[in-house]
This record gives C-alpha cells, structure tokens and sequence, in this order.
C-alpha cells in the first residue's frame, strides 16, 4: 500500500456551520429535510425527482426507504450524504447544512460523519481486507500501524479476523459486503447510509448482512436509513417509508404490523 500523507480537515465555510434552528424542547433530530426539490436537466428537458421532500429522522433511529425503481432513492442518500446538490429546500444532516459545503468541505463531511454501503462493495481489488478497511483512516492522516490495527479490530466486529489477509476476489459475496460495512463505519460516522446493501445476496446471506449491521447500528449508537428493495428487511428497521411522486410516506407501522413477505 503506499504511503498516505495527512489530508488537511478544512473548517467548515460559515454557512455550512450555522447552528440548525431548533424547536424549544425539543433537540434537532440528526436529519431534517424540509421542502427538498431536486430536477436533473438533459436534452430532453426537465426531470423533477423531488417535489418538496420532508423528512426527519432522529437519533438512534434505523430506517427503510423504499419505492420502485428510478423513484430517487439512492438521489436521496446522495445528497444527504453530500454527494449530490439539492436543487432548493433544506437539508441538515449531521447538524450540517449540506447544501452549503464546498467540494472540500463535503469530503472532510463525508469522511468524518457518514458511513457509506453500496449494493456492490467497490472494494479495492489489489488490497487485502484489512488494508481495504484501513483506507479510510489513511485518508484522514492517520498512521499505517495504527490504521492496520483499527482495521483489524473492525473485522472482528464483522466476525473476519481469519479473512483479514485475503483479498476481495477471495471472498464471498456476504464476506465482502461486511468488509464494505466495516470500511463505512472504521471513522467512527453518526450516519449510516446504505443503499441496497443486501441487493446483491441471495435471502440466506442476505439476513447475515442485515443482522451485522442491526447489531453494529445499537452497538455503536448509529442513526441509519436503509435503502432496500426487500419488505421483510425493511420491517426489522423502526420505521420504513415509501418514495413514491418525489415525496416520503409512511409504509406502515413496522413494531406493530406484520412483515408483508416477499420483495417489491
Ligand atoms: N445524474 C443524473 N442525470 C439525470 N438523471 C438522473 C441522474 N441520476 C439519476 N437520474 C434519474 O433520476 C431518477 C432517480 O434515480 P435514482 O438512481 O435515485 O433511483 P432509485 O430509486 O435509486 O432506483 P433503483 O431502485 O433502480 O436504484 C431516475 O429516473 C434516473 O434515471
Ligand atoms: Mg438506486
């Protein structure tokens, strides 16, 4: 691997740091979307994917987002993850205004505050496991042994201490997502987002990965939202919200109601 040398965390500009308002009594839930619009533009005009999205989301919460294909939910955890911009509305994540961060400041905000996992792992081919967790920690300057040792550490907490010299090409497909898990939360983020984390496995393999990240979700006090197209998932989650006609409802009472089986 080769040396990486400390990346400057630039301070946040002025906009991006205002306090989030809050209500008295009432402490800001880690996310708070209010009036989220976002349009993509192409050739053949415009395409309006958000028409004025509300959403909060408090501490400690797991949530599902579903919804059929192209609805926008990956454009969702884009932007609250600050890889994306809204087109207008509010987005606090993190107690950050997202919308305001520069390209600088959005990667020092995704480095430090969220944890991504994607349907595919985009695990670095030519590392090991280990090495492919402690990456993230080499990019905030942190020292190889030290970052090797977290690393470490993280796949255990993954249950894959005896995997930590293989490479990704020598690893199952849940082996592999549980490293990607590991990577996404090695910095220690408030948020989880993952978007169709299980959407490559097969049901079996698919439950293990889940039950990982439900028991690393309490163990590390994460707030997560879930993107998945698999109902039985989406209702372990303590609330699971449909994305349909670029707005947020409630899918049903996940603690109250039966899973309705099968996948959308
Ligand atoms: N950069 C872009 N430019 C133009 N259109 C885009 C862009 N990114 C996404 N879209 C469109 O926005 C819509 C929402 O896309 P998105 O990827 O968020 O859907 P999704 O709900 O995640 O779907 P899936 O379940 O298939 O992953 C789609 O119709 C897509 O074609
Ligand atoms: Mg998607």
């Amino acid at each position: 691997m080769t040396k990486t040398t400390p990346a400057a965390v630039p301070q946040a500009s002025r906009a991006a740091r205002e306090p989030e308002p809050r209500k008295a009594d009432n402490p800001a839930p880690i996310v708070r979307v209010m009036g989220l619009k976002k349009t993509y533009w192409s050739t053949r005009g415009a395409l309006d994917i958000f028409v004025g999205l509300d959403l909060e989301v408090a501490a400690g919460e797991m949530v599902a987002v579903v919804g059929r294909s192209g609805a926008g939910k990956s454009t969702l955890l884009h932007i609250l993850g600050a890889l994306d911009a809204p087109s207008s509305g509010t987005v606090y994540c993190a107690s950050t205004n997202v919308a305001a961060l520069t390209p600088r400041e959005a990667a020092a905000f995704r480095n430090r505050e969220i944890g991504y996992v994607w349907q595919f792992h985009y695990l670095l081919p030519e590392f090991t496991a280990q090495e492919n967790v402690a990456l993230p920690l080499l990019a905030r300057g942190v020292r190889k042994p030290e970052a090797l040792a977290v690393a470490a550490d993280w796949l255990r907490q993954v249950d894959l201490e005896e995997r930590a010299a293989h490479r990704p090409g020598e690893l199952s497909g849940g082996e592999q997502q549980r490293v990607a898990l590991a990577r996404a939360l090695v910095n220690n983020p408030r948020l989880l987002l993952a978007d169709e984390p299980t959407g490559d496995l097969d049901d079996i393999t698919a439950g293990r990965v889940f039950d990982q990240i439900e028991r690393l979700h309490r163990s590390h006090r994460l707030t997560s939202i879930l993107v998945t197209h698999n109902l039985d998932l989406a209702a372990r989650c303590t609330r699971a919200l449909r994305l349909e006609g670029g707005r947020l409802t409630p899918l049903a009472s996940t603690q109250q109601t039966e899973p309705q089986p099968g996948n959308i």
